[in-house]
């Protein structure tokens, strides 16, 4: 429930009793439609396979017999207590407004949970995070990028065939449009390859129009994620005016992705194996996590049913920005100014520290991971595999270890539970790979897409699912007339 500042000027107060839970006939029918729902889905490259929705094998949401009950203005209001699979409680609050005229407020969404999910479940306190029930920590070890794709998209790990389809499909349509060559054209060599990705898989939609026979979801799903590795290295290659290089049918995701961004026709080029395994790992630590900012926003678009090209590439725009995807580039940036600056890394902590000092630490602290990221873990590991395998000595990377350990030792970061996230080693790692600073918040995009495409896809298939509309404590101006220009 919503803390805001506004809530100190009524008379609220909420506390959670034992009651005998409220559901209504809405409630209850939406319930039976969880629990039996059964999608046949029909694949391009696939057999026609049936899958039940994710919440049937994962138990879903149950009302407790728990209520919460909230005072407004001399009046009780009971809101049904819901529990999750993994036990983490919600007040539902879907008919507060309707009942009582007030909402709740809750800026940045840090307490409202916008939805139910059974894709991703994370505890930030405890440093979990798991793909469908299985940890990022054995995904990571065992599988590959699109063996996780299938599982979060369709809800379990594939079979052998069912891999082998899904891969193939996502080998056979990774060439694109040859028209859409030319837009590559079109944009200066300057342009932010997220800039060139979003606007690409946007395009897409203006050849696959769902609306025209081409709104094969699952079909929609292989092209998306087989054609932004080649879109996403076309606009890195136009970017340095190198020829664009086409996919190698031979080749397995990472390994064509890197091929397309690093060979050149007039040489032999070998995508080095200990890359390929990091990009692997790096993509599918990337893959989901839950309702982010990124996430949310595919979400919202989806909910207007507009198509999924659109939604996916809304998605690219908000993990753009620098508090959410951009931070792998900033964090780079950051370490390239501390060491044109005389590698004087604590004249850079301090500034962090200074409360007058805009400056953050990019690439620390987190909203949900307030003890460690496990994906951070699990990168710092691979981190220094790469770099020793690939005998990189980089003094930027110094720096990154320098600031790591004022992180873990220095009172401000352990205080405010500041650790180094995902953004920090991934963009150290990306450098080692030989990916371009600026390509790095595409290579999350690229990671995070099959998420997206999950939660497009479980909002799709949820029948219940109704346009996101947030409400709002207005704050403006009370009414008032109009005045003519001249009289102002
Ligand atoms: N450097 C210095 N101080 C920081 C930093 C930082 N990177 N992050 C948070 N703080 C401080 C804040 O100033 C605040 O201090 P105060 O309590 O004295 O006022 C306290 O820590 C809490 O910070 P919030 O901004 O309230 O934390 P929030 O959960 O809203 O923000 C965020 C999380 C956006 C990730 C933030 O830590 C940040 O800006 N980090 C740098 C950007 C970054 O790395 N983003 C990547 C996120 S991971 C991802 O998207 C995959």
């Amino acid at each position: 429930m919503a803390a805001g500042g506004l809530w100190g000027t009524a008379a609220w107060s909420v506390r959670v009793v034992v009651a005998v839970p409220s559901r209504s006939p809405r409630q209850r029918s939406r319930l039976r439609t969880m629990q039996s729902t059964r999608i046949m889905v029909a694949r391009p490259c696939l057999p026609s396979v049936s899958i039940k929705t994710s919440r049937t094998h994962t138990g879903a949401r149950y009302d407790t017999m728990e209520s919460a009950k909230l005072s407004l203005d001399g009046q009780d209001y009971e809101l049904p207590v819901i529990e999750g699979s993994e036990g983490e409680r919600g007040v539902d609050i879907s008919r507060l407004r309707g009942e009582s005229g007030a909402i709740t407020l809750d800026p940045g969404y840090g307490n409202t949970g916008a939805c139910e999910s059974a894709i991703c479940f994370i505890n930030g306190e405890e440093g979990i995070l798991r793909y469908r029930g299985y940890a990022i920590e054995q995904l990571a070890e065992h599988a590959s990028f699109a063996e996780v794709c299938y599982l979060l998209i369709y809800g379990d790990l594939p079979s052998q065939q069912q891999l082998q389809d899904f891969s193939d499909g996502l080998t056979n349509h990774s060439m694109i449009h040859e028209d859409m060559k030319k837009f590559f054209e079109g944009y200066p060599a300057s342009a932010h390859p997220m800039a060139v990705l979003s606007s690409m898989i946007s395009s897409l939609a203006t050849y696959y129009p769902e609306e025209e026979g081409n709104g094969d979801d699952d079909l929609n799903i292989i092209r998306i994620l087989a054609k932004s590795k080649t879109m996403a290295a076309w606009a890195y290659k136009k970017s340095i005016g190198q020829p664009l290089v086409y996919p190698d049918n031979r080749l397995s995701y990472c390994g064509n992705f890197l091929n397309m961004m690093f060979s050149v026709p007039t040489e032999a080029y070998e995508v080095p194996k200990v890359v390929e395994n990091a990009l692997n790992v790096l993509l599918i630590l990337h893959a989901d996590h839950e309702q982010n900012c990124s996430t949310s926003t595919v979400r919202m678009v989806a909910s207007s049913q507009a198509n999924i090209f659109a939604a996916l590439s809304a998605g690219v725009c908000a993990l753009w920005g620098p508090l959410h995807g951009g931070a792998n580039q900033k964090v780079l940036e950051m370490l390239e100014m501390i060491r044109q600056d005389g590698s004087d890394y604590k004249k850079y902590v301090d500034m962090a520290k200074d409360k007058d000092n805009d400056f953050r630490m990019m690439g620390f602290g987190h909203r949900v991971y307030k003890n460690f990221d496990p994906r951070a873990t699990i990168l710092r590991t691979a981190c220094d595999e790469v770099l020793e395998e690939m005998g990189v000595d980089d003094p930027l990377l110094e720096i990154a270890k320098q600031l790591e350990d004022v992180a873990l030792n220095d009172e401000y970061f352990v205080e405010r539970k500041l650790y180094p996230n995902v953004d920090f080693y991934s963009g150290v790692l990306y450098r080692a790979m030989g990916i371009p600073t600026n390509m790095f918040t595409v290579m999350f995009a690229l990671g995070r897409l099959p998420g997206w495409i999950a939660h497009l896809k479980e909002l799709r298939d949820d029948p219940t699912t109704r346009i996101n509309r947030p409400r709002q404590i207005y704050t403006g101006p009370t009414a008032r007339d109009y005045t003519q220009v001249a009289q102002r």
